[in-house]
């Protein structure tokens, strides 16, 4: 496995897999690798015959009073994990390579990426990510790039801008890797103290029962504040908890206008988790 640390050594890399006639994936990430980032690399590798991960912790995402200096890294721990699984080449880098002296465009992303779920709290995000995925997806011209659905409004802000920006690659989407209790696999549980690791699992256990009441028949807004009230009665602040349309994120009333997906984002005590299911 080699790790380039250069736009010019990347683009060396992958010609030599494009002269080889090897079909390329790429998984992005910023580090601080678990079992869910590994999942997304194994369908990598599945789908592709060369694997490239990247690695970048991407300030334009983060917000002043983000956790950007304290986000965990995990460096050596990442690399052990993806040598072990195989992949070609691990992109790696500074954030003068990726935003050098004068860099000045930004992507701001619209439809999915104004829906009013994460981009309500964290304006700033989407742009930080799509112009990010944008560098990464030209960077490294990959046939297929794999996002979580851990991440549900970012996979369709980015399915959306390749789209619209005609990059021909395809966006595969893999779904949430969990915990045996249903917490969702992410970095910024190293966050939570051991009383709040117990009770992070509730999201997961209440977007489950919320669903089961919406398949049940109970009308959608009632099945929401069900749940909405159990998620603050154990301590969580709730910024958002909604049942959208699975494909756009449009707001939904009724189940036979769905199908529905259930998006919920909360803070347990100074971490914010967020989770989705199908309803
Ligand atoms: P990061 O949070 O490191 O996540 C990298 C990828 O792993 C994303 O596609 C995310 O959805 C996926 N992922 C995280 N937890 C997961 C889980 N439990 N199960 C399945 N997939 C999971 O998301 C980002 O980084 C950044 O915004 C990025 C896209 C790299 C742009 O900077």
């Amino acid at each position: 496995m080699r790790v380039v640390r250069t736009v010019a050594a990347l683009r060396r890399a992958t010609a030599s897999f494009r002269d080889k006639k090897e079909s390329v994936a790429l998984v992005p990430t910023m580090g601080a690798l678990h079992a869910g980032h590994l999942a997304l690399v194994r369908l990598a590798k599945r789908r592709c015959d060369r694997v490239v991960v990247s690695i970048f912790v991407n300030p334009a995402q983060f917000a002043p009073h983000e956790d950007l200096a304290s986000y965990p890294r995990t460096w050596d721990a990442d690399i052990a994990a993806l040598s072990a699984l195989g992949v070609d080449l691990v992109w790696a880098p500074g954030v003068e390579d990726m935003y050098p002296e004068g860099f000045g465009t930004r992507i701001e992303p619209q439809g999915a990426a104004k829906a009013g779920l994460e981009d309500a709290f964290r304006p700033h995000f989407f742009g930080g990510v799509a112009t990010v995925v944008a560098k990464l997806l030209l960077q490294v011209g990959p046939d297929v790039a794999i996002f979580g659905e851990k991440d549900f409004q970012q996979l369709k802000v980015i399915t959306a801008m390749a789209r619209d920006l005609d990059i021909p690659t395809k966006i595969v989407g893999l779904p949430t890797v969990r915990e045996k209790d249903g917490l969702a696999l992410s970095s910024r549980n190293a966050y939570l103290s051991a009383s709040e690791r117990s009770q992070a699992p509730t999201l997961h256990r209440v977007l489950k029962d919320c669903a089961k009441r919406i398949v049940a028949g109970r009308p959608v807004v009632d099945a929401l504040a069900v749940g909405r009230a159990q998620i603050e009665r154990e301590g969580f602040v709730v910024d958002y908890f909604e049942a959208r349309h699975a494909d756009t994120l449009a707001p939904i009333i009724s189940r036979k206008d769905g199908p529905i997906r259930l998006l919920v984002a909360t803070k347990l005590g100074r971490t914010r988790l967020i989770d989705n299911i199908a309803v």
